[in-house]
């Protein structure tokens, strides 16, 4: 069966070295001078290094940083929504000088796992950024925080791999997009819709993915599982609310679980793009946009995050965007459904807020049936009391 979707820009990239030049980099990569990548930028290390990010082949220079905040498009003229960099701050600028290579550590280990061979460095316009990427510059939003807390200038460059980020989690749903696409290939399927999530999975979540699911061959779902703020759920206890759903409630032939290694923006309609453009690498020939996608708080319209998907011409992202009202269980309808499919009022919607949901969770309460299924109650509950 042939490929369905091509990579953005055509090609997928791989960015880990082999063989030879693995041993070369591997000595190469003991003289250049040493950075420490945080927790967020390495997870765009590891994206890159899997071709997540094709056809970024590295962190991002100037005028391609310059080129996303002003058109959403790299100079390439290929879209583009979020840039991908590596953050210095002035002490590391120095420490670098003007060598023409850096060798890419993580916090946790003195394990080579890239070298980046240098381009540039640049100054990051914050303001600039800030308000392109999450469209305000409140401290309280927590990429805007994450940005501030970034070093003040940019390292580009390409990148070669030694190896991946070590992970002592989810070993088997860590899939490549080479593996993913090798995967619906197996199975078989030629139209794949893919679902982003750093939540539990409820009853709304659960329909919008089968209405996707009557029209296409398979189902992805690919939880987002890098930093994501303090208070979500963390990716751990997401994990066992997923496996106990799919052990009841999904057909094994047509719906699969991988992680999607990404760090959260929380940028809302650029984020939805983003994540529309990786999940293309991966595979998928469509993507779900539900209500206030990769939003937090009230920064961004209920529909914004859809709406975006507007302002790209038709073909340029590949990928197509299925769109969902904001769902619910109504009770007068007996089902599911979205103010576009259920002409109830609010008073017969089985509606709840995060907030709500997790008062109820702390004290032990399962929300109704019709909002989260008992396994996946019970799961946060006894998380919740773990944590507690
Ligand atoms: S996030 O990346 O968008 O922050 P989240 O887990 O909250 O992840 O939502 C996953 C997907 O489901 C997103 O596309 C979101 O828009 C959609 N979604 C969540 N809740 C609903 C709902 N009640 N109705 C319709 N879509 C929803
Ligand atoms: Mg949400």
């Amino acid at each position: 069966m042939a490929e369905t979707i091509a990579p953005h820009g055509g090609t997928l990239v791989n960015l880990l070295a082999t063989g030879r030049e693995a041993e070369q980099l591997a000595d190469r990569a003991e003289h250049h001078p040493k950075i420490r990548v945080g927790e967020r930028e390495l997870s765009d290390l590891e994206m890159l290094t899997v071709g997540a990010l094709s056809p970024l082949t590295g962190f991002v220079r100037e005028h391609d940083y310059h080129s996303i905040l002003e058109s959403m498009h790299l100079s390439s003229g290929l879209p583009w929504t979020i840039p991908v960099t590596l953050s210095l701050d002035q002490d590391e600028v120095k420490r670098i000088g003007g060598a023409d290579a850096v060798t890419l550590l993580s916090a946790q280990s003195d394990r080579p796992l890239a070298v980046l061979e240098v381009e540039e460095v640049f100054r990051r316009d914050r303001e600039k950024e800030a308000l392109a990427v999450f469209g305000t510059q409140d401290l309280d939003h927590p990429g805007v925080r994450a940005l501030h807390e970034a070093g003040d200038f940019c390292l580009a460059g390409t990148v070669r791999a030694l190896r991946l980020p070590e992970h002592r989690t989810f070993a088997r749903y860590r899939l490549t997009p080479a593996e993913t696409r090798a995967e619906f290939e197996r199975r078989g399927w030629r139209t794949v819709v893919g679902f982003q999530t750093r939540n539990p999975i409820h009853r709304a979540h659960e329909y919008i993915q089968k209405c996707a699911l009557e029209i296409v061959d398979g189902l992805l779902v690919h939880p987002l599982v890098g930093a994501t703020k303090g208070d979500d759920v963390p990716a751990e206890v997401r994990m066992r609310c997923y496996e106990a759903l799919f052990a009841e409630y999904y057909p094994k032939d047509r719906a699969m679980i991988a992680v999607f290694p990404a760090a959260m923006r929380y940028a809302g309609p650029k984020e939805a793009i983003w994540h529309a453009i990786a999940r293309k690498n991966y595979g998928c020939t469509h993507f779900i946009v539900g209500r206030d996608h990769a939003g937090v708080g009230s920064y961004y319209g209920t529909y914004d995050a859809q709406k975006i998907f507007d302002e790209f011409e038709p073909g340029e992202l590949g990928i197509t965007p299925l769109r969902f009202e904001h769902s619910f269980y109504c009770r007068k309808c007996e089902a599911m459904g979205s103010p576009k499919t259920c002409p109830h009022g609010d008073e017969h919607r089985v509606i709840l807020s995060g907030t709500k949901v997790r008062e109820m969770l702390r004290a032990g309460k399962r929300p109704p049936v019709e909002f989260s299924r008992p396994e996946v109650a019970d799961i946060l509950i006894e998380a919740m009391r773990a944590g507690a």
